[in-house]
């Protein structure tokens, strides 16, 4: 099978080594040089629509996967459709899950999925009469896209009132933050529960873990995820039926009766809380960097499997299985996430790469000559593979510790107890 996978992150890395060893042949767009051993590069940006209608008019691709979310909310999946392709990625209607938090709120409520109370502003003055109205602590959202900035826990009013100012006034994030999504705060547990929907059928992944924070013990500023663990430890078959119930099978008869046909990744961040679990946030796409951590557990058939989704018949799928415990871990570069040097060697890839049960995946990471250099925040990761939690962290770590640039960061408790 021939596929075309869009993007070049972490996530595209994962997607890229599951549906090569798959026996898929695979080309990525301005792929990383970790993609390169797998995939065929097409210099093509993610971004670039029509670009990739032609590159995709020319390599004919079986199946086109969308690994981030920009192009999707900007229609990427209804071009490439509408030229005849099958596409994992929902279009523009469905994409608008992620795309607008107000979007979100408004079909979680509409379809009785329990999520966080909720105000939508659309002026300053609406917005700051919220949080004097609710005090704090609460969470302000930018309504857009915001590649994991839009999002404050103000612990005070005052706090709450300079991130309405810093989006709705002075537009940090630009048009992003134009309307605000102000929510109660909640306490508690967070997972990730992603599934592949057909339009009506859905093929759920384990649930697992993301951790968001720069530092141990989720201190420091938010990123775009540090490291990653899959199956969460201590979660019950009965829990996770009870997740898909309450939130995967109505979110997919929600889709159904809003006319969206739907086919891509269906990712609900759940925080669970003493009266149940709740959604956070939906996204239209794998989880990064929980696609590191899903992807390498798989056993075969994933090619097939994003292709029935893509046809909407995931009724004929291979029923892919999931094996052991995989722990992902993060390696940044200095001064990650404000403003990350770039330009450092990377050493002791080989060696890493060469161990049994330890996956590397670059994200921000380029060729220069017979080197690869540090070229983004979020530089690689490394997914330790094992039996139990243990065996993989163990392996994750031994990972990590073998490999070396300068000002390399990455969290010690990924996993931990
Ligand atoms: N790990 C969270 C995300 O991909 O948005």
């Amino acid at each position: 099978m021939r596929i075309l996978v869009v993007g070049h992150g972490g996530r595209e890395h994962a997607l890229v080594r599951a549906l090569a060893n798959d026996g898929a042949e695979v080309f990525a767009t301005l792929a990383n040089p970790g993609m390169t051993r797998q995939a065929r590069s097409i210099d093509v940006a993610p971004d670039d629509l029509p670009g990739l209608v032609e590159a995709a008019a020319l390599l004919a691709p079986d199946l086109v996967v969308v690994g981030p979310e920009g192009p999707l909310v900007a229609g990427l999946a209804d071009v490439l459709r509408s030229s005849g392709h099958a596409v994992l990625g929902p279009g523009a209607d469905g994409a608008r899950l992620e795309g607008s938090k107000a979007f979100a709120k408004t079909f979680l409520n509409r379809h009785g999925i329990p999520t966080a109370r909720h105000a939508t502003c659309t002026t300053v003055a609406e917005a700051l009469a919220v949080v004097h109205r609710w005090g704090a602590p609460l969470v302000v959202k930018a309504d857009g896209l915001a590649a994991g900035k839009g999002v404050v826990v103000a612990q005070t009013i005052a706090e709450a009132e300079l991130a309405v100012r810093a989006l709705m006034v002075e537009r940090r994030l630009g048009d992003a933050g134009a309307t605000v999504v102000i929510e109660e705060w909640l306490q508690g547990p967070e997972v990730s529960l992603m599934a592949l929907c057909d339009g009506r059928r859905l093929f759920a992944f384990d649930p697992c873990r993301d951790h968001k924070r720069l530092q141990d013990e989720d201190l420091g500023p938010m990123t775009g995820g540090m490291g990653a663990l899959c199956p969460v430890p201590g979660v019950s078959a009965a829990q996770v039926a009870d997740w898909h119930a309450t939130v995967l099978t109505p979110t997919v008869a929600g889709l159904q009766r809003d006319g969206i046909d739907f086919r891509g990744v269906l990712y609900a961040g759940l925080i669970l809380t003493r009266e149940g679990p709740k959604v956070l946030e939906y996204n239209v796409r794998f989880g990064d960097p929980e696609a590191q951590a899903v992807l390498p557990r798989l056993g075969l058939g994933l090619a097939d499997l994003l292709l029935a989704t893509a046809h909407g018949e995931l009724d004929r799928a291979p029923r892919v299985s999931s094996h052991g415990v995989a722990v992902t871990v993060v390696l940044s570069a200095d001064g990650y996430p404000t403003s990350p040097r770039t330009g450092d060697v990377l050493r002791g890839l080989e060696e890493v790469e060469a161990q049994q049960d330890v996956v590397v995946h670059h994200a921000g990471t380029r060729a220069v000559g017979r080197e690869v250099v540090t070229a983004g925040g979020r530089v690689m990761s490394v997914t330790g593979l094992g039996c139990d939690l243990k065996h993989a962290r163990s392996a994750a770590y031994r990972g990590a510790d073998g490999i070396h640039f300068e000002g390399a960061h990455y969290r010690k408790d990924i996993g931990a107890a």
